[in-house]
């Protein structure tokens, strides 16, 4: 197969490498325009003009002009292979008739996961068993955050300085620590485990911004870890999905999940509970789901869902949980959400009856440097 590549930073050098050990693939040309190379151009027409290139992985990230390129690559009628959680977040159901309408793949699983086989493999149980629940630990940048706080006894300045200095938290974080990347895999895991689409405005979602060394330590009291999980489930036609910092026992599969790595899982009516751990981002790891992904275009795998999947609205009624909250001892709270209350000096905190994810969030938007994170049993 002869392919192309949108953008040569980390993955796309990524894919360029890997696809120089995959015997039948060629990279022919790579459109970039910090610098130059025999494969180099920073003209798309000279892509989407090549007639023995079949396929393009894009590798840019970005909504622009990622959006706009792939719309020129599945009009060209090439496949269409992408890393990009935005992209597909935003634009997938009008990337995937696109796709349809030329006869032509749209495939993504390197953009919920990075390197794991996650997507492919909720794909196939959506086809052969029925998948009831989903979620997991889809951001590298957060839990190597948490970790280094619970481990290390950092403070959630230092380690996200530290995560910004090995190169994982972007210079601006806020697309990792405020759970819209995560939020982002959810919907795309969605689309592929429940033929569902979710609109990211429906989606409760909290990040880990205002995690501090008091929420750390509770945890550690309680005998818990801290993590920031994605939870999807199916009750009846109704579809529950939210994001959000989440206590776990210290024997809970997420709890071995450290430093960045990435833990995500769907629960089959036949398989029970499959979890998949490993890196969710990284040069080669997501190249490599890249890779994969042109792999199972070669052998005639064209979508990843139905062409047109169905709008489903959020309903969280059915997913209320207890929560662990931290807030200003001033701070106003209804005195029927809670079941106990510890005051430390200047913060209360509380451990909440169960509440739906959107009277929590909600609630906890109004009080500013106010934490929460779910209470899981298991
Ligand atoms: N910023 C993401 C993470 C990269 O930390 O997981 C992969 O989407």
């Amino acid at each position: 197969m002869v392919i192309a590549i949108l953008g040569m930073g980390t993955v796309g050098s990524g894919v360029n490498e890997l696809a120089a050990r995959t015997p039948n693939l060629k990279v022919k040309k790579i459109l970039e325009k910090r610098f130059t190379g025999p494969q180099i151009t920073d003209n798309m027409e000279d892509i989407v003009s090549d007639e023995e290139i079949t396929l393009v992985c894009e590798t840019m990230g970005g909504l622009h002009p990622a959006y706009e390129f792939a719309v020129r690559v599945l009009e060209a009628k090439k496949h269409f292979v992408t890393a990009n959680k935005l992209l597909v977040a935003e634009k997938g159901a009008e990337l995937r008739a696109l796709a349809e309408k030329n006869n032509v793949a749209f495939l993504y699983s390197a953009a919920c996961g990075g390197g794991i086989p996650y997507l492919q493999a909720l794909r196939l149980a959506h086809e052969t068993d029925e998948v009831t629940a989903l979620g997991g630990i889809l951001n590298g940048t957060t839990n190597l955050i948490l970790d280094a706080m619970q481990t290390d006894g950092q403070s959630y300045d230092e380690a996200l300085a530290e995560a910004q200095r090995l190169g994982y938290a972007e210079k601006d974080p806020s697309s990792d620590v405020d759970g819209l990347d995560t939020m982002r895999k959810l919907i795309l895991a969605c689309a592929v485990g429940f033929d569902a689409e979710i609109t990211s405005a429906d989606i409760p979602t909290a990040g880990i911004r205002n995690t501090t060394v008091a929420d750390i330590a509770y945890a550690k009291k309680t005998n818990r870890v801290l993590r920031l999980c994605a939870f999807a489930e199916k009750n009846g036609d109704a579809l529950s999905a939210y994001v959000e910092p989440t206590l776990l026992p210290a024997s809970a599969q997420e709890a071995s999940i450290i430093k960045n790595l990435n833990y995500a899982w769907y629960e089959g009516y036949g398989a029970g509970h499959m979890g998949f751990s490993g890196q969710g981002a990284g040069k080669l790891p997501t190249a490599s789901n890249i890779i994969r992904d042109v792999a199972c275009v070669a052998a005639g795998q064209r979508s990843m869902t139905q062409p047109a999947l169905a709008p489903h609205a959020i309903d969280n009624t059915a997913a209320r949980h207890p929560y662990y909250v931290r807030i200003p001892k001033e701070a106003a709270f209804r005195t029927e959400w809670i079941d106990k209350t510890i005051a430390t000096d200047g913060e209360t905190l509380i451990e909440t009856v169960p509440l739906s994810p959107a009277e929590m969030h909600t609630a906890m938007k109004a009080i500013p440097g106010a934490f929460f994170a779910g209470i899981r049993k298991g």
